[in-house]
């Protein structure tokens, strides 16, 4: 990675720092900054991080410009059309596309574990009713750690071998079990006769006393969500896992943070405030105004599921995601679903206005993601737990490689700081 060829030449207060450049696979050169406090005595400020490479990885690659995703080089389009979601998992953990033998293998080991551990039921029952499923989520996956004590010792490449598969396995369990709890209908037990996908939706939809056929439209664009939302380089959520991980907290608890900051609307959040967006504009007339106030600079209202810190050209999930909110909608109808119709009317203004184009805004994975869980008839608040389900096999890979890199040191950023200058106490009876 390092390159000695190349330097940077810092120039501060009469004195020269040379900074070494290493060259990427793909993307942007970066200028190694580890040695500048103790050679300048200065920090470098990006709040936000919007230029700041805060690891190195080989997992996933984006080319914001391009709207491109690469997962350990692989086009994200491609694999949407050529490849299944365990595939994928299978190829973010372990880097390249599996055999046969290594794929049956694989889906059987995490088959094999798609139940949960009977005792955390009593966990669900802590909850109101009416609790959003992404609270329950946060808090039963982070209980793990109490469940699976012998997958927790991070030094043990076997221990992080078994988590991960637990983790992969039974995100879609507890996702099920919390939509199941909201609604009052009893668990449902995973079927190690269904796919992924289908599993996940007959835990969701299906009773004791009407068992759910899974319609195969329906479970391809689920186990396409989960492929499209699998990793995306360094987002909010994967940092935090990272951040968390560097402490050397056991995985579940570090998954459970990453849980949490996915939550956002400004994150994951935004699959479901972009339905709740869509709901609140309700009528195809009344988009008009709302896209009037997504450009007035004096209000903080956003168009939900547009833009991307990353991608200033196109979203290539979202050109995928399309494809398959098309052929849910063409399966479930729209006629009689206003939201669903607002929706395709706001992308169609919200793609011909200059506003839009110039600040290079257009829908992304979410916009899509949202209308077709929508179509399913998954409510909105189960929309972020579904995203969670499906970056969990990309907090778990980055985790991964984070734990076995030999040069892991704790995250600790300092800051710039502007608070008040030092000062003495001042007794209460002189304030
Ligand atoms: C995800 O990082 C990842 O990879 C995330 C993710 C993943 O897979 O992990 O891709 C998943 O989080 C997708 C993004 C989902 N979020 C939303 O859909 C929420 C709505 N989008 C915005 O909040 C916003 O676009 C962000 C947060 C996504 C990106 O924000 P940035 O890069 O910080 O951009 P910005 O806020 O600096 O905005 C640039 C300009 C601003 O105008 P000016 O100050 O330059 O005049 O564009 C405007 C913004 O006001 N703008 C919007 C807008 N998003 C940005 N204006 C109206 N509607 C929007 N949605």
């Amino acid at each position: 990675m390092a390159d000695d060829k190349k330097s940077a030449t810092l120039s501060l207060n009469g004195k020269e720092h040379e900074l070494p450049i290493f060259s990427p696979t793909l993307g942007p050169d970066v200028i190694d900054i580890r040695k500048l406090y103790g050679q300048a005595g200065v920090f470098t400020y990006d709040p936000g991080f919007t230029s700041t490479a805060s690891c190195d990885s080989t997992i996933t690659f984006i080319d914001g410009e391009k709207g491109e995703l690469l997962h350990r080089g692989y086009p994200i389009d491609q694999l949407a059309s050529k490849s299944h979601y365990l595939e994928v998992c299978y190829l973010l953990l372990y880097g390249e596309l599996p055999s046969a033998a290594q794929l049956e293998d694989f889906e059987s080991r995490v088959t094999n574990h798609t139940m949960l551990h009977e005792q955390m039921h009593f966990l669900f029952r802590g909850f109101r009713r009416d609790a959003p499923p992404m609270a329950i989520m946060v808090g039963v996956v982070g209980a793990l750690s109490a469940f699976y004590h012998d997958s927790t010792d991070i030094t043990d490449p076997w221990q992080r071998e078994v988590a991960s598969v637990r983790m992969i396995a039974k995100m879609p369990t507890i996702a099920a079990m919390a939509y199941k709890y909201t609604i009052g209908q009893p668990f449902m037990y995973p079927r190690n006769d269904l796919d992924y996908a289908s599993n996940f939706l007959r835990m969701c939809f299906a009773v004791p006393s009407d068992d759910y056929e899974v319609n195969p439209i329906l479970s391809r664009a689920m186990d396409r969500i989960f492929t499209l939302h699998a990793d995306h380089e360094q987002n909010a959520s994967t940092s935090t896992v990272r951040l968390a991980s560097s402490s050397g907290a056991n995985p579940f608890a570090c998954i459970a943070a990453g849980i949490a900051c996915l939550w956002g609307p400004a994150h994951g959040g935004a699959n479901q405030a972009c339905l709740e967006m869509l709901r609140e504009i309700g009528t195809v007339e009344r988009i008009p105004e709302y896209i009037a106030r997504a450009k007035d600079k004096n209000d903080p209202f956003r168009l939900m599921g547009f833009g991307h810190r990353v991608y200033k050209n196109f979203d290539p999930r979202a050109t995928v995601m399309k494809q398959s909110a098309d052929e849910v909608l063409d399966l479930m109808g729209i006629d009689d679903n206003p939201t669903l119709q607002v929706a395709k009317e706001l992308e169609k203004q919200a793609l011909a206005d200059p506003y839009f184009a110039e600040k290079k805004l257009f829908p992304n994975v979410d916009f899509y993601s949202g209308i077709i869980l929508e179509a399913m008839g998954f409510p909105t608040s189960m929309f972020t737990a579904i995203f969670a389900v499906s970056r969990t096999v990309g907090w778990i890979s980055q985790w991964k490689e984070m734990i076995a890199d030999p040069q892991l040191k704790i995250g600790r950023p300092r800051q710039l700081y502007v608070g008040a200058p030092k000062r003495d106490y001042v007794d209460i009876e002189n304030r």
